[in-house]
């Protein structure tokens, strides 16, 4: 098929690609002038494994511009442009501009909407254009984002034109995947849902890790290994650690709190899963002090910047957060992140081994080459704040939510 995709963040990107190794021609549209360039010319601005060698290998299927008259011709035309999150509410008027302009240059073409909106958008643009909108959520994880659009769980389409949701639905099909074919509404509600859900989560089981640290004998790893399998519990999204960060959930659970407020609905359980995920810093900062005292003119060594591992993507990162916090009270900061390379206010070095001088080093995100490392047995103090080190190997190192974190 052809199929434009317009917004080349992380979502419209890494759909083009898989798109396109899928045989389809894809017109890639952003209006930024400058990424565009930077595409044309196969430079990437964001780290995803896998992502440069797909779309180097598909690159005569993918065309990038920033002129949405492109657009014509198309038969699909996905809508992945930011929802930022501004005083607390969903700001729509990238996907609003992106719909009209759409429309404007191609009144027969498919317009899907995959950025995240809250229920009732993708209505409320139809009603607009007159024309009906499809609603298409992704549910990619970055770090995975290839596999988890080739091998998503599910795939939800919403809308009313059942020539549009048949036609959406082929260009998935390839992926073998249940598909929940329903209302736009539904379709928004389950992206919302689902990301909320993940996050309560985290904060749940980092409100199990606060006890841990209070239980002679408790480790929270070994609490959720117990819980997670209970299928209906699940094992995945369990691990403890400072908190969720990134471009979603942060901003999902948020929107979804005041657009359920301004509806005379209280989520009570989402707002909790917020205040628990906006107080882990603030314990990460006590372990920390615990074990350096007054933490002005302390060495502090941190692991790791991006918000997750896998990525360079430092947005509502809890590390740089952590740093934040550390700084101001008078640490200094050496760090070091296998994709970030500099970060304001911060000495970063090019391995881990070209640390020097910690006072302690603080394990701030979970990439793999973190595990194990024989700097953590020079080490004076080393804090394990996401449970990602390997405690056979280094038993001594202090982690979060295990009760010798406050022995
Ligand atoms: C999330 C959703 O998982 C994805 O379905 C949606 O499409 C976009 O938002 P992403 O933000 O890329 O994906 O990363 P994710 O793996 O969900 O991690 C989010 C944050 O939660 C990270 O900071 C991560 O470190 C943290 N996390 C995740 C935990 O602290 N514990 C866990 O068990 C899982």
């Amino acid at each position: 098929m052809r199929i434009a995709v317009v917004g080349m963040g992380f979502v419209g990107l890494v759909t083009a690609t898989v798109l396109a190794d899928r045989g389809n021609t894809v017109t890639c549209i952003d209006i930024n002038e400058k990424r565009i360039d930077w595409l044309k010319k196969g430079d990437l601005y964001i780290y995803e494994p896998l992502l440069r060698e797909l779309l180097l290998k598909n690159k005569t299927r993918v065309d990038f511009s920033s002129d949405y008259s492109n657009i014509k011709g198309n038969e699909v035309a996905f809508i992945c442009v930011p929802t930022p999150t501004v005083d607390g509410r969903i700001d729509l008027s990238y996907v609003r501009s992106a719909v009209l302009s759409a429309k404007s240059v191609d009144s027969d073409v498919i317009i899907t909407v995959k950025s995240t909106v809250v229920p009732g958008t993708a209505s409320a643009l139809s009603s607009h254009i007159g024309r009906d909108i499809v609603s298409n959520p992704e549910f990619l994880r970055e770090g995975n984002a290839i596999d988890d659009t080739i091998h998503p769980n599910r795939i939800v389409i919403g809308g009313k034109n059942s020539d549009y949701l048949e036609k959406v639905k082929r260009i998935w099909e390839f992926t073998g995947a249940p598909v929940i074919l329903t209302t736009n509404e539904n379709a928004e509600l389950i992206k919302y849902g689902s990301n909320s859900f993940l996050a309560t989560k985290i904060s749940f089981i980092n409100e199990i890790a606060n006890l841990c640290e209070n239980i002679p004998g408790t480790d929270v790893a070994t609490v959720a290994q117990g819980m997670g399998m209970d299928h209906r519990i699940g094992k995945d999204f369990l691990r403890a650690g400072i908190g969720f960060g990134g471009s979603c959930l942060p901003k999902d659970t948020t929107a979804l709190v005041s657009y359920a407020k301004e509806r005379g609905v209280e989520l009570k359980i989402i707002k909790s899963a917020i205040d628990v995920n906006n107080e882990r810093i603030e314990h990460a900062v006590e372990m920390i002090k615990k074990e350096l005292g007054n933490l002005n003119g302390k060495n502090v060594c941190v692991l790791g910047i991006s918000f997750k591992e896998d990525t360079n993507d430092v947005r509502e990162s809890k590390s740089l957060e952590l740093i934040n916090a550390l700084m101001s009270m008078g640490a200094k900061i050496q760090a070091y992140d296998p994709s970030v390379k500099e970060v304001d206010g911060v000495e970063m070095v090019g391995k881990i081994e070209e640390l020097t001088q910690c006072d302690c080093v603080v394990i701030a995100s979970e990439w793999k080459e973190f595990e194990t490392n024989a700097i953590y047995e020079k080490s004076k103090k080393v804090i394990d704040l996401k449970r990602v080190v390997n405690i056979q190997t280094h038993p001594t190192v202090l982690r979060i939510g295990a009760y010798n974190a406050k022995d």
